[in-house]
This record gives C-alpha cells, structure tokens and sequence, in this order.
C-alpha cells in the first residue's frame, strides 16, 4: 500500500501533463470515437476514405500544418463539396461527410492528428500494395 502510493505520488510528480489532459484534447481518442465508424487508417476503406490517403492530399494541398488543419476543421463542421480536397470520386463513391458536432479544439486536435498521419513513403497512389497488383478500387 504504502509502496502504491509512493508510485501514484511519483507518477503525478514526473507527469504533471497527466492533470491537463482534460484541456487538451486527444486527437487519436477523438478520431477512434468519432470518426473510426466510417474511417479506416489504412486501405482497405470502410465507408469512407482512409486517412493516411486522406493526409497526403492535405500535405499536397497546404504549404503548412496551420493551413490544412485550419481548412480540415472547417470542412469537418460543414462539409462541403465546393471546399473538399479528396478526389471528387470519393463524393460519388461515399457521400459527403455529415457535419461533426464537436468543439473546436475538439476538430482542430483531430485534424491536427490526421495531418501527423502522413506518411511520405505510402505516398498517394504510389506504391501502395506493393506486390499485391493493381489493388481493388481503394477509393484514394
Ligand atoms: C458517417 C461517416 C463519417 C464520419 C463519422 C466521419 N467521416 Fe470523414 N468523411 C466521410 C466521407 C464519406 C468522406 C468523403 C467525402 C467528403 O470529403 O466529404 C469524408 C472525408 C473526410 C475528410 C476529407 C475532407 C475533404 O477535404 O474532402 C477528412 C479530413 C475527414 N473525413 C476527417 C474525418 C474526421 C477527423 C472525422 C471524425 C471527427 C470524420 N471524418 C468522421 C465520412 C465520415
């Protein structure tokens, strides 16, 4: 007991980041809350497009993370076709994306973690699936 609270007292002491985690949001956590029903990370897609294709047409699209998160949370609470910058196929495909009621540090944390998802070496229809052929039609 007396060993447990030692370690609760260290824990706090080392971390104190774990008493604001309240104020700031988890983008991950608010992405498998939220988001995950109709967003897988990777190809395949569920109903909707995967994120890490989803990243890359964002960093294609921004010259810096403040733009692209900016544009994303904006989307994200009212989606549009005129201000979407996925492949208009990915509209025909899946739909447009219904608004997310969250709050805006809910939608920028999120959008800030999808913006940390890209990963330059699965690129955007490039060499994805290596070995694997042509792939089935993943929505990109
Ligand atoms: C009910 C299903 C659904 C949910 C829930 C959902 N999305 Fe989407 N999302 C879509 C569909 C469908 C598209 C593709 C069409 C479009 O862009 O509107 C999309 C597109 C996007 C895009 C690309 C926007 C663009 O520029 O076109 C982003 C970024 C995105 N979603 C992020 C999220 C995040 C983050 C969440 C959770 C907070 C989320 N989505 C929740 C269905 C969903």
């Amino acid at each position: 007991m007396k060993r447990l609270l030692l370690v609760l007292t260290v824990l706090l002491v080392c971390h104190p980041e774990a008493e604001s985690a309240t104020t700031v949001p988890d983008g991950k956590a608010i992405f498998e809350r939220n988001c995950s029903v109709c967003h897988s990370i990777n190809p395949p897609s569920k109903s909707a497009p995967p994120i890490i294709p989803i990243a890359s047409v964002y960093h294609r699209q921004f010259p810096s993370k403040a733009a692209g998160v900016s544009h994303m949370a904006a989307f994200m609470k009212a989606p549009s076709k005129a201000s979407s910058k996925v492949d208009p196929e990915a509209i025909t495909r899946f739909g447009l994306m219904p608004p997310m009621v969250l709050s805006d540090a809910e939608l920028k944390a999120v959008a800030a973690w999808v913006w940390d998802m890209y990963n330059p070496n699965a690129g955007a229809g490039r060499g994805r699936g290596k070995g694997t052929g042509q792939g089935g039609g993943n929505c990109q």
